[in-house]
């Protein structure tokens, strides 16, 4: 199974930025791993810290993989244009943040993406992509 990974603004510094949140990680040494760990599987990766560029990636992604592991980051709560993406696909997209978005600051709480999604995975670190990955795959 071919599956997608699209991570959104600022998480191109994962492992620098703010690791009091968000670890001390970067997204490359994670992948390694993860593709070391489902060998028979196809991963893409593609990051973009522009919101067009996400919409593009999804309609790409869609067209290429049978599921997509989404972390919109802080478009999660502000993009329709990303939600109406997903809509617009019949790929299905598992939603992960790092963080427990639920925990924190108020306007975190509302994701314009979840209700495209098929899952939403919020709050386990760089392990919810594994269980995004699981999820797809079973
Ligand atoms: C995030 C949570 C968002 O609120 C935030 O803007 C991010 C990362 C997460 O993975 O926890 O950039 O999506």
């Amino acid at each position: 199974m071919k599956v997608g990974i699209l991570n959104g603004p600022n998480l191109n510094l994962l492992g620098k930025r703010e690791p009091e949140i968000y670890g001390h990680q970067g997204f490359e040494s994670y992948l390694e791993k993860l593709q070391a760990d489902f060998p028979e599987h196809e991963i893409q990766y593609r990051q973009s810290n522009v919101e067009g560029e996400l919409v593009s990636a999804l309609h790409e992604l869609a067209e290429e993989c049978e599921g997509i592991i989404f972390n919109p980051a802080a478009f999660t709560h502000t993009s329709i244009a990303l939600a109406d993406a997903a809509k617009s696909i019949d790929c299905p997209i598992i939603e992960v943040h790092l963080s427990n978005v639920y925990q924190r600051e108020s306007f975190r709480h509302k994701s314009y993406l979840s209700p495209a999604a098929k899952g939403v995975i919020t709050g386990l670190g760089l392990k919810g992509y594994e269980l995004a990955m699981r999820a797809l795959l079973g």
